[in-house]
């Protein structure tokens, strides 16, 4: 390989992570659900409750057939230890139901400095 030429494991410098994102974004859109990563304002309120025994997920709950939605729910609530919960970021609220039914109590709050504008769903296990 000659010596200036980048290792193909070699990290992205950040405008090559940019690039890589929106060029999986115009392959993907309803899998990536933004053009651009999510912004620090959304990572920072999805941080803020954990304490420990959290699941964090941004996978586009919202775009998979209710059936695969429903089973990742429902796994997720299976593998949570009493006082943790599952935090959800989405572009929209289609997941909701489906978290609602599995979880009971969710918890909602919006990240309006993210693009686009995120949902946040904290939903605390049943019994805990
Ligand atoms: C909204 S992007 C979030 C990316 C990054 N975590 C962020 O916040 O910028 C959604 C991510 O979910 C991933 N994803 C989509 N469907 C998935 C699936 N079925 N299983 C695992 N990951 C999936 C995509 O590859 C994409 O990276």
């Amino acid at each position: 390989m000659p010596e200036n030429a980048r290792s193909p494991l070699a990290p992205l410098k950040p405008l090559g992570e940019k690039l890589l994102f929106a060029s999986n974004f115009l392959r993907h859109p309803n899998m990536l659900g933004s053009i651009i990563p999510s912004s620090r304002f959304l990572v920072e309120q999805v941080l803020e409750p954990i304490d420990w025994g959290y699941i964090i997920s941004g996978i586009p709950l919202g775009s998979m057939p209710d059936p695969v939605r429903t089973d990742i729910a429902m796994k997720s609530h299976a593998a949570l230890e009493p006082g943790g919960a599952f935090l959800v970021y989405q572009f929209t609220a289609r997941a909701l139901p489906t978290l609602q039914r599995t979880f009971g109590d969710v918890q909602r709050s919006c990240e309006r400095r993210n693009f686009p504008p995120a949902q946040l769903f904290l939903c605390t296990a049943r019994g805990a």
